[in-house]
């Protein structure tokens, strides 16, 4: 087992480079099933995660090739269409390769994710959209079964909630159906519209992605496409929490504002102050951060539920009393009882977390119990007093690049080492 061992207060300088989006490459890796050319995919970070797709596809018998961040993806025959359980449970979101996998093999076979360190993962949104256009879905013994032999025909489909990894479903399996796609109350995350570009530069004929209505136009046949991931917010969204906590100056490079508008809303309510052109962006934090009034995490565009973790954390200590509502996942607090034990002062009552600021915090040793959590974690180590211990690095490597490498660039002192027994 791997920790980081952190020794803080440290103040932060310098420039970091943000890497591709992990939440679009994902997606990314299960369009390619669709794809009867070679792909190739560029600004792809090294996460435990990707290697985990990587994983999913040499399972299914599509091959892919890694060199640094392009990967490059050659046609599936679509023969092989069943995800092995143990790779299901290594990653929940590898529900996203359903929908790539029915529309190209016409059936697919995958363990249902069940729940994760964030609460329940239902997957009934991303089923109601295969049925919708034509699959036939059994679930039984924790297995999904899902059939389209005639394949799949273009439908009306309404989404009760605007579920992410619902709506990527949805257009990976619309994409070549027959006839048009209509999805209404979609989400509008940037890795949506990722998905659509990429989809679209392949054949696809999807108007709309980023909007609460997308329309699908079903074509026959995918190409193949070279395309470049975006930013990943959340990674950017982290290194500005760090930089909050820690009173420091930086700058973000290859990084699209636009995506964090709700994050910097935020962090500028608590004195932080913002600039830059294109996609460089820099951030000046003041000695101590003000309070933030409250952040309700909301799909996009509100404020993303990824991030609530490292500037809940940079929040413990601001001056007066911040509210976090996680109104997203069920259990997404398994961060505070570890920053309570490194003095901070914070009350959760279900959904609603309330922040008393606090002048310090000291290192400790603390346990990561989930990726972002881990990063909040992580933010709070950087400005405790002294030295912190933090477990279960394995839940950050499943976002972040060698974080610690970058963290060190910018002055901080964070070593990963084996834990002793
Ligand atoms: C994606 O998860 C992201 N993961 C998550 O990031 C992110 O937190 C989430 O979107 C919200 O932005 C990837 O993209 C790989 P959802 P996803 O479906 O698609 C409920 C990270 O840290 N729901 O929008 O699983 C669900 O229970 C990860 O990078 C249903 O009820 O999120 C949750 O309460 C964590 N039924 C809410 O919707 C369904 O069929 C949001 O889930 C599907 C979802």
């Amino acid at each position: 087992m791997e920790a980081f061992y952190v020794v803080g207060p440290c103040r932060l300088s310098g420039n970091v480079r943000i890497h591709g989006a992990k939440n679009s490459v994902l997606p990314l890796l299960a369009a390619s099933l669709l794809c009867r050319e070679s792909c190739e995919l560029t600004n792809c970070p090294d996460l435990s995660d990707v290697h985990t797709a990587l994983a999913i596809l040499q399972a299914l018998g599509a091959p892919a090739q890694r060199e640094k961040d392009r990967i490059v993806l050659s046609p599936w025959d679509g023969t092989v269409c069943e995800i092995p359980e143990e790779l299901m449970r290594r990653m929940r979101s590898s529900i996203i390769f359903l929908g790539a996998i029915l529309a190209r093999a016409g059936e697919a076979a995958l363990s249902l994710p069940g729940g994760c360190e964030l609460g329940p993962r239902p997957v009934d949104l991303h089923l109601q959209a295969m049925r919708a256009l034509g699959a036939t879905v059994r679930e039984d013994h924790g297995k999904i079964r899902c059939e389209a032999p005639g394949g799949l025909k273009g439908a009306q489909i309404v989404l009760a909630f605007p579920s992410v990894g619902a709506t990527e479903n949805a257009l990976l399996a619309a994409a070549t159906a027959s006839g048009t796609t209509v999805l209404e109350n979609a989400a509008r995350e940037p890795e949506i519209e990722d998905l659509a570009g990429f989809l679209n530069a392949c054949g696809a004929c999807i108007r709309g992605a980023g909007e609460s209505t997308i329309v699908v136009e079903g074509v026959k046949r995918l190409s193949g496409a070279s395309y470049r991931v975006i930013p990943d917010r959340i990674e950017a969204a982290t290194y500005l929490a760090a930089a909050a906590a820690t009173g420091s100056a930086i700058t973000l490079v290859d990084v699209i504002p636009r995506h964090l508008r709700p994050v910097l809303a935020v962090l500028q309510e608590a004195g932080c102050r913002f600039s830059g052109r294109g996609r460089v962006l820099s951030i000046e934090a003041p000695a101590r951060l003000s309070r933030i009034h409250s952040v309700r995490t909301m799909p996009y565009p509100g404020f993303p539920t990824d991030a609530q973790a490292p500037v809940l954390a940079a929040s413990t200590l601001a001056r007066g009393t911040s509210i976090f509502v996680e109104n997203i996942f069920e259990e997404r607090y398994k961060h505070v009882g570890e920053l309570l034990r490194m003095g901070a002062s914070i009350r959760v009552d279900g959904r609603v977390a309330v922040v008393e600021g606090v002048e310090r915090l000291s290192g400790a040793r603390v346990q990561a119990a989930d990726l972002r959590g881990g990063a909040g974690l992580l933010v709070a180590a950087l400005a405790a007093q002294g030295e912190t211990v933090l477990e279960g690095v394995c839940h950050l490597d499943r976002g972040y690049e060698h974080i610690e490498d970058a963290l060190c660039a910018l002055g901080a002192q964070v070593k990963r080492r084996v834990m002793e027994g």
